[in-house]
């Protein structure tokens, strides 16, 4: 059936219901797309953004909707095939990609299959694949296989693939949470030029600058139900944040004195060639120092030696004033080390091992030394504590780690830490995938765990982040503290401007 909605909607969801279990993801939601139109879908962490994608896509099916309409038609069962087939495309967070095959057969990819390898035109192939990067506005060799390319390049080779089955909705599921700044400037741009080519895009992002940047409108939802359906023309950060959480979030600059507080960590000269050079580092119990800059500044490779992942070349470090040489992950975290980082699924969390082991994992060996034997009414409490704590989703403790959403997950990684009781925390770039409230909520943690007497490196790309959340702040380029910062006399378009300059 096809009706005159035909031209005005991509997409059009009437009271969407999803469950998993005892958690409903998804109630009643109504959604909107108009065809060429940029819209962003907002919402705390866990709140069903994914799971919308994936029941428009045919990956999960609803229990109920009253109308599933895709380009104007009305659509009983979809089938991810019958997605494609109509032009609905996801850019996933993992991409999807392969990364043994050639930036060319990438985005050809479902022409290929099916055909057998002697039946490839190559040189048609590569020639259709260089047009869709052409409408893109992107350069790129196309024989070059995926995985030689950064992460923001096989991005592109995967809306390229969507092009080229002509796509005409596109979900992109949290797209700039792996990028710079620049490139995250240049994935806006091509969403800029999708969309004036008339292709709709749905576009999930945690960072609200941005979300107000490129959208003309936003859905919010929260805990599964509409909140409501926004012009980004006038709307705020704040205000924005505000209907995403259902409260107010403060944001001021927390930056304090502490004239008289000991020194936790000290570092001098410390350098690691090709990495950094001549760091001179110092924090305070109870202070929290913000380290920015651009990706490949050295931070996180700072951090690595700081962790002993690594070794410094030359130069010394101390904690709590006795000279610290850790030669093990494990050696660091025995003298009170901790390490939050982005990078969850490699770092931090086992998959398969419910939330509840994944949270006490640090602190088993703590455990079982003392009684030999892990208390299970001590690992509940523990985890108890923790979830509540950060304001962790989920449905039981006992539940895979892998059914939670990705901002939940890194909430898991830092209670995982918290439970260790650490006297220094490094935070690298702890809030990526992470919502608005639940980075004020973690912030507020941070604070609080610093008033307890916790030193805290906190290293992130957004200025914003650093400036709100930090005593002082520290700005490293080439690997090199370049100049130190109070949060109270810099502005945050100062800051930003020193950094990218
Ligand atoms: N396969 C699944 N099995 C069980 N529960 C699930 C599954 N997928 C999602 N959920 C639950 O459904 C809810 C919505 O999850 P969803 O992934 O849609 O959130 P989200 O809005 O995308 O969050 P995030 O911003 O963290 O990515 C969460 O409570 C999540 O734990
Ligand atoms: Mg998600």
């Amino acid at each position: 059936m096809t009706t005159a909605s035909a031209e005005r909607f991509a997409l059009r969801l009437h009271k969407v219901s999803k469950a998993f279990g005892g958690v409903q993801a998804l109630n009643k939601v109504d959604f909107e797309v108009r065809a060429g139109e940029v819209h962003c879908l907002a919402g705390e962490n866990g709140c069903g953004k994914s799971t919308l994608i994936k029941v428009v896509t045919g990956v999960h099916r609803p229990e109920s909707a009253d109308l599933i309409e895709l380009f104007g038609q009305r659509i009983d069962r979809i089938t991810p095939v019958q997605a494609r087939e109509l032009g609905v495309s996801v850019i996933w967070q993992d991409l999807a990609l392969f990364p043994h095959m050639s930036v060319a057969e990438n985005i050809a990819f479902d022409d290929l299959v099916g055909l057998r390898p002697k039946s490839v035109r190559y040189g048609e192939m590569t020639t259709r694949a260089g047009k869709v990067l052409e409408r893109l506005g992107v350069r790129m060799e196309l024989g070059a296989p995926l995985h030689s390319l950064p992460i923001a390049q096989r991005q592109v080779v995967a809306i390229a693939r969507a092009l080229m089955n002509d796509a005409k909705l596109i979900f992109m599921d949290e797209p700039t949470a792996s990028l710079t700044q620049s490139e995250t400037d240049r994935l806006l741009d091509i969403v800029r030029k999708l969309s004036a080519q008339g292709v709709a895009i749905v576009f999930v992002s945690h960072r609200l600058a941005e979300v107000l940047e490129i959208a003309e409108r936003v859905t919010v939802v929260r805990d599964g139900n509409l909140v409501g359906v926004y012009p980004t023309e006038g709307m705020t950060q704040a205000r924005l944040g505000e209907l995403m959480t259902g409260h107010h979030i403060e944001n001021d600059v927390s930056a304090r004195d502490l004239p008289d507080a000991p020194v936790a960590f000290q570092a001098r000269g410390l350098s690691r060639h090709g990495e950094f050079h001549d760091v001179d580092l110092t924090i305070k119990a109870g202070e929290v120092v913000g380290l920015t800059g651009l990706i490949g500044a050295g931070r996180t490779e700072l951090a690595h030696v700081m962790m002993g992942m690594r070794r410094a070349d030359s130069g010394d470090m101390q904690l709590n004033g006795a000279p610290y040489r850790p030669k093990s992950v494990r050696a660091a975290i025995e003298q009170g080390m901790a390490y939050v980082s982005e990078d969850r699924l490699s770092l931090g969390l086992l998959q398969k091992q419910s939330i509840a082991d994944n949270t006490v994992i640090s602190v088993l060996r703590k455990l079982t030394s003392v009684t030999g034997l892990i208390s299970e009414s001590r690992k509940a409490d523990l985890v108890r504590h923790w979830i509540k704590e950060l304001g962790v989703k989920i449905g039981a403790p006992e539940d895979p780690i892998s059914t939670l959403s990705g901002g939940n997950q890194q909430k898991v990684v830092l209670a995982k830490w918290l439970a260790t009781d650490p006297k220094l925390l490094i935070l690298d770039s702890p809030t990526v995938g992470v919502d608005v409230g639940a980075r004020a909520g973690i912030f507020r943690i941070v604070r609080q765990l610093a008033d307890e007497g916790l030193a805290i490196l906190l290293i992130s790309d957004e200025v914003t982040e650093v400036m709100h959340n930090s005593d002082r702040i520290l700005h490293m380029a080439d690997g090199r503290i370049q100049q130190e910062y109070d949060p109270r006399t810099i502005s945050v378009p100062q800051l930003e401007e020193r950094i990218y300059a």
